[in-house]
């Protein structure tokens, strides 16, 4: 009994220790002998690079090793990479990386733990040297959260003084790059410095496992906070020549928010002490021999873009129609083709492979939520995704004019995306070259077809002659029909005058040169009169009798247009001539603005006008 008690307590103990070792996977044997932290703060998005060496001071052989990150930081996590260039063979320049897996060791509750798997066991007292490289979003939090226009922009970052880490760690050093000399507070845990816009911590030695030191910095960072909420990129792949790319954003300014009131004049007229935090340009580093390339969002075409082009790379700059304060926001769409023997070939098992990159072309960008669909052409098959990271993947459908049987898209879906996700991936599938000809057959047949109703039709319609009363009513609606598309294509002709003219105002608001605004009025005024004429010769051309049906329709067109114009023309006068009278922005605003909220209105019920001339 008494032998039996001490036994059972024993097993009990061993038990435990099992249940531990499960558990926690007993990695404790594990040190860190070195830690060197670099945190790059110069951007909207934190990156991190540590070098560690491990040693295994126990004598199993360990084959992970777990990383740890807080909640926060789990949750922020985007981007991470462990690599060692201690492989095999001496090729020390090559890193290998590593397979990183969720862990199944029990972690403290406000910690996630990541498990590296190791290039090979770490056995008694062998050491190997780590790279982590990690990237994480919206973990600079502005503030204050809201911000005047002539205001800079200050943000927090939280971390620890002592890398997180489950296992203790000899000596350690952390310093964290701030974009700006202007560094609000940061807190101390000696020794802990500023210099050269770096804040160091440490070194620290013989740390304990777990140990957690909250610090906070709280500096100046101007970057512009451009987060893409939702991304679409659609690829399709036509095996006729080329690849169409159409990108669908809607982008905001995730910095601290805008408060007060805008002044254009002072954004303009200012630069450098307005708006430090807002942007006005974006980058996007297209594939080189990109061609047909549009931008527009939903009022229209946008030409304020520039398109440079050399032989490795195409770059388009673009100007959204406002500059983006913190909390603002724009969707817009940008396309363009790109040709199909770049990035489509032939795989060694005859299937066929897109290589591509994945991510946003635009430079420095936070990509919430991305969607990329790759559109196969009709009749393709086996298809399949291959990329460096883990996404979620569909395949569906898609019908396009001429298609019978759809084409097969293969949806990609990721969050949280960082420009460095934007690398090459690939989609496999099997074509023939015979499902290319199933769309020109199918016109074929069409035409064929077509071409016999023509004749079947042109054999019945003998007797129908020039002078009988079905001709006549034929002949009279194609005549108004095609005044009603003369009259469109003037219309047409006066709203692209009428933005040229809006256009010249905004030229005004940026350059302040009255002369040449005023030229273009001249202009714009000439052009105006020229169409009007041409209006009425078109519908004076027209034969009496159907002149009533048109002008039913198109009378209440015109005149609101007219308006429309009018109003135009009197916002463009009081505009110069408040900039010849050198008002402030803020006066030019307030007189400017019932002639916008008027032609706006007009310029609403002049599409919907034109919209029902079509029916
Ligand atoms: C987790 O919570 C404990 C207890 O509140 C705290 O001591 C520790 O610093 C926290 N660790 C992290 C990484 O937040
Ligand atoms: C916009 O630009 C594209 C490409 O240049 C062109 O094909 C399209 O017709 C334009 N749309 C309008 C409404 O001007
Ligand atoms: C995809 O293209 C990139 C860049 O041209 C190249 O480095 C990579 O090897 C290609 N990948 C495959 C699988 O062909």
């Amino acid at each position: 009994m008494a032998s039996s008690m001490p036994r059972s307590l024993l097993s009990v103990s061993s038990l435990l220790c099992l249940f531990f070792a499960l558990a926690c996977a007993a990695p404790a044997n594990l040190v860190l002998t070195k830690v060197d932290r670099k945190i790059d703060l110069s951007s909207q998005i934190v990156r991190s690079t540590t070098q560690i060496r491990v040693e295994n001071k126990g004598s199993d052989p360990a084959s992970e090793l777990l990383l740890a990150l807080n909640s926060a930081q789990a949750k922020s996590l985007s981007y991470l990479r462990v690599t060692t260039s201690e492989g095999k063979g001496k090729s020390k320049s090559q890193a290998i990386v590593l397979r990183v897996l969720p862990a199944e060791a029990q972690s403290p509750a406000n910690v996630t733990f990541y498990s590296v798997q190791l290039p090979k066991s770490l056995n008694k007292g062998e050491t190997v040297a780590l790279d982590i490289y990690s990237a994480f979003t919206h973990l600079l939090t502005p503030y204050p959260v809201e911000i005047g226009q002539s205001d800079v922009q200050l943000v927090l970052f939280h971390d620890s003084a002592h890398f997180l880490s489950p296992y203790p760690v000899k000596v350690q050093a952390t310093a964290m790059k701030v974009p700006s000399f202007r560094v609000e507070s940061f807190t101390k845990v000696e020794p802990s410095k500023i210099s050269d816009g770096e804040i160091r911590y440490g070194p620290y030695e013989n740390v304990p496992a777990l140990s957690y030191m909250p610090i906070t910095a709280h500096f100046e960072n101007n970057e512009p906070f451009a987060v893409v909420k939702e991304l679409e990129r659609e690829i399709e792949i036509s095996h006729w020549g080329n690849i169409y790319i159409t990108e669908k954003y809607h982008l905001t300014h995730a910095g601290a928010r805008h408060k007060g009131g805008f002044s254009r004049f002072d954004y303009q007229s200012k630069p450098s002490a307005s708006g430090a935090s807002s942007f006005r340009h974006l980058l996007a580093r297209l594939p080189p021999r990109a061609h047909s390339v549009y931008y527009r969002d939903e009022i229209g075409n946008i030409s304020t873009s520039h398109l440079r082009s050399d032989l490795r790379k195409t770059e388009l700059e673009l100007e959204p129609r406002y500059p983006l304060f913190g909390g603002w926001q724009v969707t817009f769409t940008i396309g363009y083709g790109i040709p199909l023997q770049d990035f489509v070939f032939k795989a060694e098992d005859g299937r066929r492979f897109l290589n591509i990159t994945f991510g946003s072309p635009f430079v420095n960008v936070v990509v919430d939520n991305l969607v990329v669909k790759v559109v196969l052409p009709e009749g393709s098959t086996e298809a399949s995704a291959t990329l460096p990271f883990a996404a979620e993947e569909a395949l569906r459908t898609k019908y396009t004019y001429l298609d019978t049987v759809g084409r097969p898209v293969v949806e990609l879906t990721k969050k949280n995306v960082v420009p460095e996700h934007n690398v090459h991936f690939q989609v496999h599938y099997r074509f023939s070259s015979v499902a290319m000809l199933a769309e020109p057959l199918l016109l074929v047949v069409g035409f064929f077809a077509f071409f016999g109703a023509c004749i079947a039709y042109t054999h019945f319609d003998f007797s129908i002659s020039k002078s009988s009363s079905s001709y006549q009513a034929r002949q009279q609606r194609e005549e108004v029909l095609d005044a009603v598309q003369r009259i469109q294509k003037v219309m047409n002709e006066r709203a692209a005058t009428s933005d040229k003219l809006e256009a010249s105002l905004r030229d005004l608001a940026r350059t302040g040169n009255v002369a040449t605004c005023k030229a273009a009025r001249k202009e714009a005024d000439a052009k105006l009169k020229d169409t009007n004429k041409d209006l009425k010769a078109i519908l004076d051309s027209l034969p009496a009798s159907s002149r009533s049906t048109v002008l039913a329709k198109v009378d209440t067109l015109m005149q609101k247009e007219r308006e429309k114009q009018e109003k135009l023309q009197q916002k463009h006068t009081v505009t110069v001539e408040a900039y010849e009278k050198k008002l402030s922005s803020k006066e030019i605003d307030s007189r400017v603005a019932p002639y916008q909220q008027k032609l706006t209105a007009l310029k609403q019920e002049v599409a919907e006008l034109f919209h029902l001339l079509d029916d």
